[in-house]
């Protein structure tokens, strides 16, 4: 059998391979403690499921338009000027199977042989994947941790040449949470109005925030960055809806009309019930995160502190998403039960197959020195699961 030569250049997801490894060893009885995970702990809340159940008891089952029904398209736009002071006409507004379906589907009206993507790194584990998948080059700009994970001006004027066609731009971020606050971000949208090249702004994790921090869209400074920006956002992590599949992107009409035309022919519209819930999700209050947010917040800095004391952790203190990040470096050349650690994911099989803990190495995410923790998971867990990393590290000579 001969597959594609595009389908050969991506690799899988690597949080997803291993979330499986772990949740196979759960199923042989194998107590893991996963930290793997890129989804909230949390269920969706009672008041969006009702409303996906209402609609299916209505009949509300059939093919709707290709971009999103009417009502959800409004809700969205209601959104983006309520939280981002962004307007969009309903038809600069699409509805798709995902953030990541969104994220695609610019990738696939946008990029063709011959042009660049940058993607700061460490980037979300998609990003240089669907770029190559449409035969175009990732340019990964490497951020520093001085910096706060992030990149400046400079870094994006160096990285741009004729062939530039895009920045992915992820605030706050999957992996390191770090975010980009107002100022950093118009200085970076000056830039790419003076290039004219497209901004790709991520703003999935945009409400989980943490210390005040005040969130903003890069869209959002004036009509000449907005003309190039594609916003993505969705349901997943601010509903904790990963399973439904609803993400949402606008941006200028032309982009959006080809990335409509393009879903017609591959997805059709997403999910009708998830529509439903989506809309009275986006509609009605939004309450109910404080206290996920609270909770967030308390695991992460009980994480944080835990890091301070285990010799050869450094830990960035994230201001967004609810991943946490640490250097891992200092463990490289030590061994345990005869295994040598050279890299991330040497550590992350070690912690998974010796003390039973999942975390996600670095080297998906362009960050080879790093492990992503997630904190989606009780307090309880992560207390038990900290223990182990302790112990795992501790036995490292
Ligand atoms: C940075 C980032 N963007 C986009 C997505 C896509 O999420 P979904 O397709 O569930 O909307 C994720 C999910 O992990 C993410 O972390």
């Amino acid at each position: 059998m001969k597959l594609t030569e595009r389908v050969q250049r991506i690799k899988p997801s690597p949080t997803m391979a291993i979330t499986a490894k772990a949740k196979l060893m759960k199923a042989e009885g194998i107590d893991v403690v996963g930290f793997a995970a890129g989804e909230p702990d949390f269920d969706t809340p009672d008041f969006i499921k009702e409303a996906a159940i209402k609609a299916i008891r209505e009949g509300k089952t059939k093919y709707t338009p290709e971009s999103g029904l009417p009502d959800l398209k409004k809700a969205v736009q209601q959104k983006f000027k309520r939280d981002n002071q962004l307007d969009y006409n309903l038809d600069e507004i699409i509805v798709s199977c995902g953030g990541k379906h969104s994220l695609y589907n610019i990738a696939q009206v946008l990029f063709q042989e011959g042009d660049e993507v940058i993607i700061p790194a460490p980037y979300w584990v998609s990003y240089p994947d669907q770029v190559l998948l449409n035969d175009a080059k990732p340019v990964v700009i490497q951020t520093r941790e001085e910096n706060g994970f992030c990149i400046t001006p400079e870094d994006l004027e160096k990285a741009i040449t004729p062939k530039t066609k895009a920045v992915v731009i992820n605030s706050p971020s999957n992996p390191t949470g770090s975010a980009y606050n107002a100022d950093q971000l118009k200085a970076l949208a000056q830039v790419i109005v003076t290039h004219n090249i497209h901004c790709i702004a991520d703003e999935i994790y945009e409400k989980i925030i943490y210390d005040g921090f005040v969130f903003k869209s890069i869209a959002s400074f004036n009509e000449d960055i907005k003309k190039l920006t594609i916003t993505v956002n969705g349901a997943s992590k601010v509903y904790s809806m990963t399973g439904w599949r609803m993400g949402y992107a606008a941006g200028p009409k032309e982009i959006v009309s080809a990335m409509s035309k393009l879903q017609g022919q591959v997805t059709s519209n997403i999910n009708t019930p998830t529509q439903y819930a989506c809309i009275t999700a986006l509609n009605g209050s939004q309450d109910f995160l404080k206290g996920w947010i609270a909770a967030f917040k308390e695991r992460r800095d009980y994480i944080l502190s835990r890091f301070s004391q285990i010799p050869g952790i450094k830990c960035f203190k994230p201001q967004g998403a609810f991943y946490v990040f640490p250097n891992i470096s200092a463990c490289f050349g030590k061994s345990a039960n005869g295994k040598t650690i050279n890299t991330a994911q040497n550590l992350a099989d070690y912690l998974l197959d010796q003390h039973r803990v999942a975390v996600v190495p670095g080297e998906g995410f362009g960050a080879p020195n790093n492990m992503r923790l997630s904190y989606a998971l009780s307090m309880k867990d992560i207390e038990k699961g900290l223990d182990r990393i302790e112990e795992g590290l501790k036995n490292l000579k």
